[in-house]
């Protein structure tokens, strides 16, 4: 059982990728704690915080730590990642010779209303992520298509298809942790 520290980039209520984020916790709960970290709190990127840190700041370092692997659910902004990703993983990346993602197996997915929806996002936030030292895996690629019926209120995945598939996601994801870890 590995803990997944999960950051979905959206702070909305009715965020689709909190949705699909759920449904992947559902899905994968045999092989893993899904722990959903809290990304709104945290401050913009300023240095001068370090010298009194914010709770939430440490809070999101600790988060990291505890995890056996860490995945981004991240919504496209205009062809890019939303500010609340870039900003924790600014964070966690200091202070200076205290990388916390450093050697982490990770994984990037990604939902948008649209067909080809966080493909470009995805591609930005792992040309950030791999310098950082996370350990990513590379495939299945994951640009999930939201449309009603998919996913149900009780975060259940509905068409076999599709269910298949994220099953297959998360087997490899599992794989990927215990390779690399
Ligand atoms: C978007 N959206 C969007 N979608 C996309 O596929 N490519 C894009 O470049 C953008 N750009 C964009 C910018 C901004 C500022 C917003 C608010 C939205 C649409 C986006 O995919 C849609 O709103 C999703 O529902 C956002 O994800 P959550 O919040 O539902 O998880």
């Amino acid at each position: 059982m590995y803990k997944v520290a999960v950051f979905v980039g959206s702070l909305r209520r009715e965020s689709i990728n909190l949705q699909f984020a759920k449904a992947l916790a559902k899905l994968g709960a045999s092989k893993f704690t899904f722990h959903f970290v809290e990304l709104g709190d945290v401050p913009l990127y300023n240095e001068d915080l370090w010298v009194d840190p914010p709770a939430s700041v440490l809070r999101l370092k600790q988060d990291i730590a505890d995890a056996d692997a860490v995945l981004f659910v991240t919504p496209e902004y205009n062809r890019s990642i939303p500010a609340v990703i870039k900003n924790v993983v600014d964070w966690g990346t200091r202070p200076h010779g205290q990388n916390s993602w450093s050697g982490k197996p990770a994984s990037i997915v990604g939902a948008s209303p649209g067909n080809v929806g966080t493909a470009v996002a995805q591609a930005q936030l792992r040309s950030i992520l791999v310098p950082l030292g996370l350990l990513l895996l590379g495939r299945p690629e994951v640009y999930f298509t939201m449309k009603p019926d998919l996913i149900d209120e009780n975060h259940d995945i509905i068409p076999d298809s599709t269910r298949k598939f994220l099953q297959g996601y998360l087997d490899k994801f599992e794989s990927w942790i215990a390779k690399v870890a």
